[in-house]
């Protein structure tokens, strides 16, 4: 697979604190990639480094289509976590004024303007002051902006965060149209817009990278197998979960209490269903469900991101 673009070493430090600490991965081309952590880990200085807002420390980023010279910025739509507008510009104004900018003629800007207004589906409203746009409107027309050189590579910094259900909804299923189109990097606080939309995902942590790859990969070499238990809640019930866990047999990766059960993360499901049915029906506990499942993405990402 072609690279669109390339970090190597990537590093940023404010007043000697790290804030991104040496970080390398790829995006290739015509990819969707969500970048994803707690708050702090670094996503939105990553983000300013590669749309060229914010020199880095020390490391480098490398773009396909950057000739010597060229100023990477050409190659880049940018929307950022908070996007600010001029209150008092029309929508159509403003992208204009963005296409300007970036070096559009005035006759391309104009053209441009008014196909991506249509396109984010605020043509209705692209002679309106932006100051009375709605939430969803305004990331709408951050898009737009982010859109009006054709750039290679678009960059979102959380687009859905700030979104009602209804304009996050929407916010998404523009996203993926345009993602078909263009390479996408979009940072999230949520797991399951990166599964929804996303090919590949970069988690974050404490300005470092814990997991790097392709969703589906990374889904399949971290399946392991779970095992859910819930029993009445009953005395019995209770005395035998609270001395099960004081004596966790060797197939118990990770057992946590779960209201009147257990939930078990386990590296021999064979072993751990043979025995566990043996103790049920022998200590008579009153079982309500028992369920045996896999572990999900969200259970790496809590993993991986957990203090
Ligand atoms: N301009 C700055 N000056 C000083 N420290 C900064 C600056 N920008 C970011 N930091 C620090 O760098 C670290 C990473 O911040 P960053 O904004 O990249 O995190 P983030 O992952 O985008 O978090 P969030 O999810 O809250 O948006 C934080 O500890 C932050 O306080
Ligand atoms: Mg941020």
């Amino acid at each position: 697979m072609n690279h669109l673009l390339k970090v190597e070493g990537l590093a940023k430090s404010f007043a000697g604190s790290k804030a991104v600490d040496g970080i390398h991965f790829t995006i290739g081309e015509g990819r969707c990639m969500a970048l994803l952590g707690p708050n702090g880990a670094g996503k939105t200085t990553t983000i300013r480094m590669i749309t060229g807002l914010l020199e880095p420390t020390s490391g480098s980023i490398s773009f396909r289509y950057q000739e010597p010279g060229m100023d990477r910025r050409k190659l880049i739509g940018y929307l950022p976590q908070i996007p600010a507008f001029y209150g008092w510009m029309s929508g159509k104004e403003f992208l204009v004024y963005a296409g300007r900018l970036c070096g559009m003629s005035a006759r391309a800007a104009e053209a441009s303007s008014k196909e991506l207004l249509e396109r984010v589906g605020i043509a209705d409203a692209g002679k309106r002051r932006i100051g009375g746009y709605s939430g969803g409107m305004k990331q709408r027309l951050g898009l737009a902006q982010a859109l009006i050189h054709k750039p290679k590579l678009l960059v979102l910094d959380e687009p859905v965060s700030a979104l009602d259900p209804i304009g996050r909804r929407e916010v998404m299923a523009l996203l993926s149209e345009l993602k078909r189109e263009t390479t996408v990097l979009f940072s999230t606080h949520v797991l399951h817009d990166a599964e929804e939309l996303c090919d590949d995902v970069l988690i974050m942590r404490e300005g470092r990278i814990a997991i790097h790859g392709a969703i589906d990969e990374i889904r399949a070499s971290n399946r392991q197998p779970v095992l859910l238990l819930e029993t009445e809640g009953d005395e019995r019930s209770q005395g035998w979960v609270e001395e099960w866990m004081r004596h966790q047999p060797a197939f118990v990766q990770t057992a946590e209490v779960t209201g009147s059960g257990l939930r078990l993360v386990v590296n021999d499901v064979g072993a751990a269903r043979r025995m566990l049915l043996a103790q049920l029906a022998e200590a008579d506990v009153r079982v309500t469900k028992l369920e045996f499942g896999h572990t999900s993405l969200e259970d790496l990402f809590i993993k991986a991101v957990a203090r």
